[in-house]
């Protein structure tokens, strides 16, 4: 029978693994700037909607003197809930017990509820704030590790799965995000290493700070594995719930619709004249993004790293679409390393989740250079091509300006399989600039010209005879690349259009193993 004392022992031992660590260890979270694993869940979810399970697990080692140190629930909170009333797995690490360490039980507490989610095809996000494998607990916590990673990659593609750090994250901690598809860091709580500097100090004589190592700056712009920041704990929550908005709930489903009250037809006269009168000159291709989707909402992925390339997410007429655009305001939009890398990942996430992809191209080309070659630029816009090349989902790219030489290709061209390719009347499709072409050309005839205002002159006439031939959209279209050159202020309507005529749009790759991207 259920005596009182037995509901009232239930009801103490719940909260007992409440207080995780004790009151002491939340004290100095909340010192820190930095929420529990259960406030975050709270911020996270819709309101009651938390459904824990695992409470009261606790870990199995004796050594090390852990065997009368034991926490209910070990660490990490668990269970699934609901974000605008749809399904989610979380799971949350809880910093206040072993430094939210990994030990076997914990990594069983996330592989039960990983494994719940892939059942019910439900995204995982997770809430890391954790000191890595629990080093007391040695191979079982690396095992452990290793189980969430492989769920991790078997996950991939099949339901998203998103990272928030909220803590200093090292080891394992950081690999299994790093195998997710977005990773959220706050600007002030949070950092991510292989190892922590004390450890870092001791192994390679390097003294650097928490912040220089591995904190959100450096890995929302230098490094880019991170690929948002948010300004506090609460700010990143939200934006991942905004996030989560823009997802199908796996890769079988379409991505939730909403109701859009932007009139489909919403012409904008400014845009016809938004470009500037010198092609050379730069611009915010932001100000194009936000004049085109629905109530100029658009949610940018990576916003400070590689910021010669823009992507993210928007909505027209209320689908989700992921956008790419080349943005002139920063390294005239080329393309480079880090910019073929943020592109790839990007439309390979919209491709394996079914979100149709909408490119916007004002690209000169590929950076030329050792440093990018040394790097090996070669591999990576290999990787942005392939992507482009091997996705299946509606594509929809409106040429802008520039779309010069491998970088044109790369850019959802008519033959990577775009699907309705538009191009503005400033569009430029060609090999290579006028510049470029003409030193080319005519190098020899040029240097043979002693008179420099002769020189110049001819240069100029070249040039001219080449921008008259191809630095306009014509050419292209004649050919049947382009499917219509359009009155940029109707941009978003004939986006609109070509969406909707792609709906049913199928492709398919031929059936092999898989692919081999150039990694
Ligand atoms: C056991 C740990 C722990 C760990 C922290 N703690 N990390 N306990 N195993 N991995 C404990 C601390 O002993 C301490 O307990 C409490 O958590 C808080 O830690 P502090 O060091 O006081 O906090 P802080 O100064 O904020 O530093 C946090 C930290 C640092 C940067 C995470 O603790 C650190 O560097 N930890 C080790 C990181 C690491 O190298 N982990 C192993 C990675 S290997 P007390 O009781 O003293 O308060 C790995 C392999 C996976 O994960 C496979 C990868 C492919």
């Amino acid at each position: 029978m259920n005596s009182p004392e037995k509901i009232k022992q239930l009801i103490e031992l719940r909260e007992q693994a409440k207080m995780g660590g004790g009151a002491k260890r939340i004290e100095a979270q909340h010192a820190k700037g930095k929420l529990t694993a259960r406030e975050r869940l709270t911020i996270l979810l819709d309101e009651g909607s938390f459904e824990e399970f695992d409470m009261f697990v606790t870990h199995r080692t004796e050594d090390f003197g852990l065997g009368d140190k034991k926490f209910l629930s070990d660490g990490v909170v668990t269970g699934h809930g609901t974000i605008d009333g749809r399904l989610v797995y979380v799971f949350s690490q809880d910093f206040t017990v072993f430094g939210g360490s990994l030990s076997e039980t914990f990594a069983q507490k996330i592989c039960k509820v990983m494994d719940m989610a892939m059942k019910a095809g439900a995204p995982v996000i997770g809430i890391n704030d954790s000191g890595g494998a629990r080093i007391q607990e040695g191979v079982r916590s690396l095992a452990g590790y290793a189980e969430i990673f492989e769920r991790n990659i078997l996950a991939s593609g099949v339901i998203p799965q998103i990272s928030a750090i909220f803590g200093p994250c090292a080891g394992g901690a950081v690999y299994s995000p790093a195998l997710t598809d977005y990773i959220i860091m706050s600007e002030s709580s949070s950092y991510m290493f292989v190892t922590g500097p004390k450890v870092t100090k001791s192994v390679t004589g390097e003294d650097i700070s928490t912040e220089d190592l591995g904190g959100a700056a450096i890995h929302s712009s230098k490094s880019g594995v991170s690929h948002f920041v948010a300004e506090d704990e609460e700010e990143g929550l939200l934006l991942l719930r905004k996030l989560l908005s823009y997802l199908p709930q796996n890769n079988l489903e379409e991505p939730p619709l909403v109701e859009s009250t932007d009139p489909i037809n919403r012409a904008d006269e400014s845009l016809n004249n938004i470009l500037p009168d010198n092609p050379n000159q730069p611009y915010d291709i932001k100000d194009i993004i936000m004049r085109i989707v629905d109530d100029a909402d658009f949610l940018e992925v990576h916003a400070n790293y590689a910021k010669n390339i823009v992507v993210g997410f928007a909505r027209f007429d209320g689908a989700p679409v992921g956008i790419v655009a080349n943005q002139p305001n920063f390294l005239a939009g080329v393309l480079d390393i880090e910019a073929s890398r943020k592109g790839a990942r990007f439309v390979r996430f919209c491709d394996a989740f079914n979100i149709p992809i909408v490119t916007l191209v004002d690209v000169p080309g590929f950076l030329p250079g050792s440093g990018q070659e040394y790097g090996g630029i070669i591999i990576h816009g290999a990787k942005l091509m392939f992507a482009y090349g091997e996705a299946t989902v509606p594509k929809v790219t409106v040429t802008i300006r520039k779309s010069y030489g491998g970088a044109h290709c790369v850019m959802s061209s008519k033959q990577l399989r775009g699907d309705v390719n538009y191009a503005w009347p400033s569009a430029e499709i060609a090999v290579m600039g006028p510049q470029g072409a003409i030193e080319v050309l005519e190098g020899k005839k040029i240097a043979a010209i002693e008179d420099e205002d002769e020189r110049k002159t001819f240069i100029k006439e070249k040039e001219d005879e080449y921008r008259d031939k191809f630095a306009n959209p014509y050419e292209a279209a004649r050919y049947g690349y382009l499917d219509d050159v359009i009155e940029p202020r109707n941009t978003r309507f004939r986006v609109i259009r070509a969406l909707t005529s792609l709906i049913t749009k199928k492709d398919r790759n031929p059936l092999k193993k898989h692919s081999n991207i150039p990694l």
